[in-house]
């Protein structure tokens, strides 16, 4: 029974904000006269001395204290005395595991955000060295159009924007104590939830007991939110890993974030990007465990919920983790931007350009020069030339339009430069959009 029920191995891990809530808990009870004065005194400086404790030794995991909240009431208890037993009136471990979880969980959100700030600010110094660095734009993973490498870094950066937004409002929905509902119904002490809900950091007590005891989407908040930001490292860590396989070389990884082979002398994995992008499956996971304790449960508190911490815990320790390799790798890790530009020309990649071109110069529909450019790219296909280098009276027996200065247009840095559109990958509006994506970084 102590195996299957006890939580503290677990949720050791919420001492501080057990004991922040404990501590709120005992000034508010003394503050309202349903404790004296001498008691909430004696109940604070025990909590802070266990605190230090703590701090210093750890948390000791006794499976017969069941959890956190019995671990910090029964070690006040040797501690305090007499008092300590004071310290639960007006309050349940519902409502107080409720509490402690909350806060844990917004202090995650706000390491989280630090975490993604971090990778951005490392792929922006990145996409700033690469504004002009031209690199082949995939589509179906078919070599499409050029690209620079900064608009292809930014990408990330504007993901992972909107991760850190996803963990921004969990934070800010979440941000309401659950502290005074009880074991599910409120309390007839007449307690102050306003004060505590203040002491702590909330923005405003839990209208509803019931729902304060029994809600946890604020966890499915964070999960969902860590498991998208989760889809998009494992994006960046799969590209890490085809960049950096050898039919590709586009990128060399550093010897720190590489592995050798126990019997090829020669190899560099690149693991780490492996990991981070199978983690993605331990945060799905996550989301989807949490989602499936819920979902069945009548209200309000049901043993099942004790389950919750070890999922987010596990969602959070794997995404900090990744977040901090990724953050890492793209630091260090040196592109090859000879190999990219060399790839960048191959497939006919600029075939889009010569529709425009035509499109432009020579008053020819879109559509009619889309086929054109079709026959083009087949004949040049049958003589093994690139687009550019279509001779002459080949080009002219496609379409009169296919003027030798038509071809000589199509280089990958033309064809770069001239996509200014806002959001578009020419190198001006990439250093326009750097310089916007720093000072959002930075406000
Ligand atoms: N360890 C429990 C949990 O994490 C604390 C709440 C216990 N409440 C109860 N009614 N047994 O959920």
């Amino acid at each position: 029974m102590q195996e299957i029920n006890a939580s503290i191995p677990v949720d050791k891990r919420l001492w501080e904000e057990d004991i922040a809530a404990s501590r709120a808990h005992a000034a508010m009870l003394g503050a309202q006269g349903i404790i004296t004065a001498a008691d909430a005194r004696a109940i604070d400086a025990g909590l802070a001395e266990i605190a230090g404790e703590f701090a210093r030794d750890g948390v000791p995991v006794d499976l017969a204290l069941e959890d956190i909240h019995m671990t910090v009431e029964s070690r006040l208890k040797e501690i305090a005395g007499e008092p300590a037993g004071r310290l639960h009136t007006a309050r349940s471990r519902n409502d107080q595991v409720a509490t402690d979880f909350r806060l844990w969980v917004r202090s995650a959100c706000e390491r989280i955000d630090a975490g993604l700030k971090d990778l951005q600010a490392a792929l922006l110094t990145r996409a700033e060295e690469h504004a002009a660095s031209i690199m082949p734009g995939f589509t179906h993973l078919q070599v499409a159009q050029p690209v620079t490498l900064g608009h292809h870094l930014l990408a990330y950066v504007e993901m992972a924007a909107r991760d850190r937004g996803r963990f921004f409002d969990a934070r800010a929905r979440l941000n309401e104590s659950p502290l005074g509902a009880a074991a599910l119904a409120g309390t007839g002490f007449a307690i102050d939830r306003d004060a505590t809900a203040k002491a702590l950091g909330f923005a405003r007590p839990m209208a509803n007991s019931i729902d304060a005891v029994s809600d946890r989407d604020f966890a499915l908040e964070f999960c969902a939110a860590a498991a998208i930001a989760a889809l998009h490292l494992s994006r960046l860590a799969e590209e890490i890993v085809i960049w950096a396989s050898q039919p590709f070389g586009f990128v060399a990884l550093p010897d720190a974030w590489s592995t050798g082979s126990s019997i090829m002398p020669q190899k560099r994995n690149p693991d780490a990007a492996e990991l981070v992008r199978g983690r993605a499956g331990l945060l799905l996971g996550a989301f989807q465990r949490l989602a499936v304790i819920v979902k069945g449960l009548p209200l309000t508190y049901s043993k099942d919920l004790q389950d919750d911490k070890e999922t987010v815990f596990g969602a959070f320790d794997a995404l900090a983790l990744s977040l901090a390799a990724l953050t890492g790798m793209v630091e260090t890790l040196t592109f090859r931007t000879d190999r990219m530009r060399a790839l960048a020309a191959s497939g006919f990649s600029t075939a889009t350009d010569l529709a425009d071109w035509l499109v432009r110069e020579a008053g020819v529909p879109f559509r009619e020069a889309h086929h054109i450019v079709g026959a083009c790219v087949k004949r040049s296909e049958e003589l093994g030339v690139e687009l550019s280098a279509l001779p002459a009276a080949e080009a002219a027996a496609i379409h009169a339009a296919v003027t030798p200065e038509a071809l000589a247009a199509l280089t990958v840095e033309a064809s770069v430069a001239s996509r200014i559109s806002y959001g578009g990958t020419a190198p001006e509006r990439v250093r326009q959009a750097i310089a916007a994506a720093r000072a959002a970084l930075e406000s």
